[in-house]
């Protein structure tokens, strides 16, 4: 079902730092800030030859990234993201199997403009799993 990884996120608590360390430090391909209102964030991507790595800042009052990074002031891994064929098969099938969809359970356009749906940590070895319509 799962296919290719998209991306892996990272929260980050000072944008400008965290690209500078992919751009320079690491010597990445590092893309411009985009603020997402809609999604509570801003992003920066790191485009790898095989993946994504996305950059995460909470973007206005109810981000929903502000609770981690309280929690996690330095920043960290928040989630990973699988490509898959068809989110509605996908979705029944984990549900089928007893796993957890966040929210509603209906997907909802992503930060890529394209279905998504997140998945509970604790039935994936305690990550937060987004699952992305390809
Ligand atoms: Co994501």
């Amino acid at each position: 079902m799962i296919g290719k990884l998209n991306h892996v996120a990272i929260v980050v608590p000072d944008l400008a730092a965290a690209s500078a360390v992919y751009r320079d430090t690491l010597g990445g391909d590092v893309s411009d800030p985009h603020d997402l209102p809609e999604h509570g964030v801003t992003t920066v991507f790191v485009n790898l030859p095989n993946t994504k790595i996305e950059l995460l800042h909470p973007f206005g009052d109810d981000s929903p990234i502000a609770k981690f990074l309280q929690s996690n002031p330095s920043g960290g891994m928040h989630h990973i993201c699988y490509e898959v064929d068809n989110i509605i098969a996908a979705r029944d099938k984990l549900l089928a199997d007893g796993a957890r969809v966040l929210g509603s359970g209906e997907p909802k356009i992503g930060a890529h403009g394209k279905p998504v749906l997140f998945l509970h940590p604790k039935d994936f070895c305690g990550t937060l799993v987004e699952l992305e319509q390809v």
